[in-house]
């Protein structure tokens, strides 16, 4: 293999992965070539030169240096010809790419339908690839969310407020029960429970009444809005309520080490299975341990074991 190219979407530990795979793949005297924009910049033919030089001081960089998109046009069998189109014609051999469930779901149309050598490595602060334990950017984002979350308790504690802190993840609970859980949160709603308000509303009250005064409650994107649960709280028992949505913060800042480690051996190892002829595939990294999963896996939904993480929430609170 003489010539790949490596795509992205972005979070945090994005650049050190692609610093990984391209100075992995000079190592071994292959030529990289850089798709600026995602899937879109690959249908238009948006490619940049990136050599061992041009990835310097970009570990410790959030975002991706190679900027992405959402591409509406790479659902349709126009943009993904037109996107092969563009591999053929730059004799590129084999394609990485960086990103979340919906990059990935694209790796596997190009390698399954259009036979492009394809390796994937997991980036997103959802964390929702199945068979990979953690993606990069998945844990700067719970230590950027906590960070704002030591924050908000700070004035909670003070004003004795009950505040609901909305955070992302898409459909996964995987920031949410991993911020109450080391943010030591009362409460957690994420998409894979059954939520029981009026429960919760019945332990606020007769919490209060008992003289606890400040709580914390964590609300994952996918199961509601932070502003739907403090007004169903305030009409159950009659307490005042503030909201905090952290958004995209979460998405960018300085990579954890944790982080830049996952992007150093994730984008090293994905150029050398790629190099050995491994296709439709997504890397992983677990008990020191690397391996990879087919596509077809990775992109189905993640389990996550919802009942341990709550029922210790609730024991430590
Ligand atoms: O998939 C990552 C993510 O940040 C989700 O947690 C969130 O729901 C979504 O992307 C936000 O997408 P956008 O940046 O397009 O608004």
């Amino acid at each position: 293999m003489k010539k790949i190219a490596v795509l992205t979407r972005d979070c945090a530990g994005v650049n050190a992965a692609i610093r990984s795979v391209v100075r992995t793949s000079s190592d071994f005297n292959m030529d990289v070539v850089g798709i600026m924009r995602g899937y879109d910049g690959l249908i238009d033919g948006e490619l940049i030169q990136v050599s061992h030089r041009s990835v310097s001081g970009i570990i410790n960089r959030g975002g991706t240096i190679l900027k992405t998109s959402r591409s509406q046009r790479f659902y349709s069998e126009n943009g993904q010809k037109q996107a092969v189109k563009t591999l053929h014609d730059n004799d590129i051999e084999g394609l990485i790419v960086i990103g979340g469930n919906g990059t990935l779901t694209g790796a596997h149309v190009l390698a399954t339908k259009y036979k492009i050598p394809t390796i994937a490595i997991p980036a997103t602060i959802d964390n929702d690839i199945a068979g990979v334990d953690l993606a990069i950017g998945a844990d700067t984002a719970v230590n950027v969310a906590l960070d704002a979350l030591d924050k908000i308790r700070d004035t909670a504690t003070s004003l004795e407020r009950i505040f609901i802190v909305e955070v992302m993840g898409r459909n996964c609970g995987f920031i949410a029960l991993n911020v109450a859980l080391s943010g030591g949160c009362e409460e957690v709603l994420v998409p894979e429970m059954n939520v029981n308000l009026d429960g919760m509303c019945n332990e606020i009250k007769d919490g209060n009444e008992k003289g606890k005064v400040s709580w914390i409650i964590i609300v994952a994107e996918g199961i509601a809005k932070a502003h739907d649960i403090a007004s169903i709280i305030t009409k159950k028992t009659g307490l005042e309520t503030r909201i905090a949505v952290l958004g995209h913060i979460q998405r960018g800042g300085r990579p954890t080490a944790t982080d830049r480690l996952l992007g150093a051996r994730l984008g090293n190892y994905a150029v050398n299975v790629l190099k050995e002829g491994i296709t439709d595939s997504c890397v992983s990294f677990k008990d020191d341990k690397l391996f990879t999963i087919p596509l077809s896996v990775a992109i189905q939904p993640k389990e996550i074991d919802v009942d341990s993480y709550y029922r210790l929430i609730k024991i430590l609170t």
